[in-house]
């Protein structure tokens, strides 16, 4: 049983696989968190249940332990809730009312308000495979009156006893996504957060904390994610006694909402976890999770071409057609036609709103070129930006009023478009319409649904019908529910989250989404940098990969096309340069990548992912994937620079049976066979000498 209640203590105890998590309700009738990490018995940790009190200054040291303390009395945290009742009382007082295990794996902590008729339930489902534990809260006004949320987490995950606590996470901007970084907390808060509308490139909601000393390998970490893709938070609260808490929920900031009587609310969702085997563990645990509770399917991920880096908007059927018979003859399975195939969208100044088939691009319509790609034995994709519109565009002439805007404002564009609100009825009923319309007029197997800029000005042009600030919310529901009806209707079709690279990737999107794409910079060396900060948090199964031009049109970079082919090859691998000025020895070195990759996808998405070297720290990037049967696995090796005299490095696998043999073939006719404890202790040679270089690594375990 994963979950426990020792009635005599008054604790909750919650067991996986490989960790403990406990918290109690103490005397003063708060649920207050106890331990979180390596497994302990919970009978031992009684002492550890009691209200503490400091000074007068801090009166109530317990309740910045709390499970999910309210704002209102002793607490100077970050508050998990923050409220007004309807007669204007700000003060919340939550005390333990019981609980519900309804599921062996399932928990609810309920929680009531000592005077209102406000309930907050704690929802824990718990992952014990994974060391996960899916939080999330539902909060019912049984008031007369609306209650006004200022402020509701999903979640406060709390580390209590570490000598220090570091934290890492993702930073970043356009075209530079997934950026680590790692800081050594002192006593206040760091906040991560989005207020732009979306998941947004500059901050992700993932985190790690460790005390300073863990590594790939090895140490303790505590993490989470949270399945939001709106304005989020996720603050980490280093307090003056020593204990670290991490909130996290959709943003107060501008956020506030209200709870009609007898309504509730449910908040996203924090998963929260802990590994003993260092963040390389702790990757491979959110990895796993997702490919089981997460990710709306596991097909099997088709080669793909895109023309947009080809063609951009200057799409048309005879240059497509080209394009598409070219892909065909280097083994690409599914073609996609980017930006510029509608209304009038020959730049991004017009046309974005209308999704009618460009007549002139296409004289004879879209089926011409679909029937085209079918009959190269490709699938058909194609890309679309519903949340947006030009102001030049039939759609924004006759609706106006859709647009994000308040009354006194011009609004702003950016990218000459401005975005639909979502939250309104009609607007989501014009988006489910047309996307419905599309996907059943033609023969359409995947979609690419973008979104090209932030929200601004979240209100409505009609002064008389300003809303609440929930708009935020609501766009971001509406949005889900979207993409949930689309996929019921249309069980067969694939959908891409983009947002002008990887600003909408969460776990919350990627309950809807078999794929992403993590950015707009596809140069293969600064996409090592974006994936590896990628895969921290999510399964590379998803993470969508092109090979592009050389020099690359974003830095002049130079590489040959095996580094792009590999550096693309380590997630789901598309094609996205212009293909027709590819040379036919280009061609041919292309298909054979394409052949190579198509005999170790299924690796690369079922498997194990290994992070063995990365550039932060040396000129050699290595990624092993490990099949999860054990048979089978592939290394991606890449040398950036040569630098000054350095010698031979050899690089140690991980993720293999010490005592099995295995056949090592590193494509250059040096195949041998070896033990488990031979690569992972003395490790392979990687023969590099020189800029730019890559190598794909195939192992197979030759005793089965
Ligand atoms: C941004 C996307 O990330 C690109 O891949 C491309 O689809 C463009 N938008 C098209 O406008």
């Amino acid at each position: 049983m994963p979950i426990s209640y020792l009635e005599e203590s008054h604790i909750f105890a919650i067991r996986t696989a490989r960790s403990s998590y406990l918290f109690g309700i103490n005397d003063s009738g708060t649920v207050q968190h106890l331990y979180w990490g390596s497994p302990v018995h919970a009978g031992d940790c009684a002492d550890l249940l009691r209200a503490k009190h400091h000074s007068s200054f801090d009166a109530a040291v317990d309740r910045e332990t709390e499970e999910y303390g309210g704002w209102g009395g002793l607490l100077y945290a970050e508050p998990a809730l923050k409220v007004t009742f309807g007669d204007g009382v700000r003060d919340l007082l939550l005390r333990y009312d019981g609980y519900l295990m309804d599921k062996p794996e399932e928990l609810v902590i309920r929680l009531a308000d000592e005077y209102y008729a406000l309930k907050v339930n704690l929802h824990y489902r718990v992952f014990p495979e994974f060391d996960l534990i899916e939080r999330y809260v539902t909060i019912t006004n049984g008031e007369p009156s609306a209650v006004r949320i200022e402020q509701a987490m999903s979640a406060i995950w709390s580390v209590l006893s570490l000598p220090a606590y570091r934290l890492t996470h993702v930073t970043g901007r356009w075209a530079g996504e997934y950026q680590l970084r790692s800081d050594v907390l002192s006593e206040g808060k760091k906040v991560l957060e989005s207020r732009r509308g979306f998941t947004g490139p500059h901050a992700n909601p993932w985190f790690a904390i460790d005390d300073g000393t863990a590594s790939e390998t090895s140490g303790h970490v505590w993490f989470g994610a949270l399945g939001w893709s709106g304005n989020w938070k996720i603050a980490a609260e280093k307090t003056t006694f020593g204990h670290l808490r991490v909130s996290g929920g959709i943003n107060d900031f501008d956020g506030s909402f209200a709870i009609a009587p007898g309504e509730s609310y449910t908040s996203p969702v924090f998963t929260g976890g802990f590994c003993e085997n260092g963040f390389g563990g702790m990757s491979r645990q959110l990895h796993r999770y997702q490919k089981a509770a997460i990710l709306p399917g596991s097909r099997e991920r088709k080669v793909l071409y895109n023309s947009w880096e080809a063609t951009e908007f200057a799409v048309n059927v005879q240059d497509q057609k080209v394009l598409a018979h070219k892909a065909a003859r280097i083994g690409v399975e599914r073609f996609v036609v980017d930006d510029g195939w509608f209304g009038a969208r020959n730049s991004d100044r017009a046309g974005l709103g209308d999704w009618q088939v460009n007549p002139q691009k296409f004289p004879k319509g879209l089926n011409e070129l679909i029937d085209e790609v079918k009959s190269l034995g490709m699938d058909f994709g194609i890309w679309v930006e519903p949340e947006s519109v030009n102001p030049d565009s039939d759609l924004y002439r006759a609706h106006p009023e859709w647009v994000y805007q308040f009354p006194t404002r011009a609004g702003s564009q950016l990218r000459n478009q401005l975005l639909l609100n979502l939250g309104l009825p009609e607007v989501k009923q014009f988006v489910l319409d047309f996307m419905t319309n599309l996907l059943s007029s033609y023969d359409i197997s995947f979609i690419k649904w973008d979104m090209n800029r932030t929200v601004t000005e979240p209100g409505i042009a009609d002064e008389r019908q300003q809303r609440e600030h929930s708009d935020w919310i609501r766009h971001v529901n509406n949005l889900y529910e979207i993409w949930g009806e689309l996929r019921r209707r249309f069980p067969n079709v694939e959908f891409e989250t983009c947002a002008g690279g990887g600003a909408r990737i969460d776990l919350g999107i990627l309950r809807f989404a078999d794929q992403a794409w993590i950015s707009d910079n596809t140069d293969a060396l600064d996409r090592l940098h974006i994936q590896e900060g990628f895969t921290y948090a999510y399964d590379p199964s998803v993470m969508m990969c092109w090979v592009t031009e050389s020099p690359h049109g974003m830095n002049g970079r130079r590489l040959p096309l095996s580094f792009r082919f590999h550096s693309a090859m380590m997630g789901g691998l598309g094609i996205g340069a212009n293909i027709d000025r590819w040379s036919e020895d280009e061609l041919a070195e292309a298909k054979d990548y394409v052949e190579q990759y198509k005999r170790i996808r299924l690796i690369t998405m079922h498997g194990d992912l290994y992070r063995l070297s990365s550039l932060r720290h040396s000129n050699v990037a290595a990624c092993q994937y490990v099949a999860r049967d054990g048979q089978e696995s592939v290394v991606f090796a890449f040398q950036n620079a040569q630098h000054f005299g350095a010698w031979e490095r050899r690089l140690t696998l991980q993720g293999l049976d010490p005592d099995a043999l295995y056949e090592v073939d590193a494509g250059d006719g040096r195949a041998v066979t070896q033990h488990g404890s031979t690569l992972m202790q003395v490790g392979v040679a990687l023969g590099f000498s020189g800029d730019g270089q890559s190598r794909m690594i195939r192992i197979a375990r030759v005793e089965r």
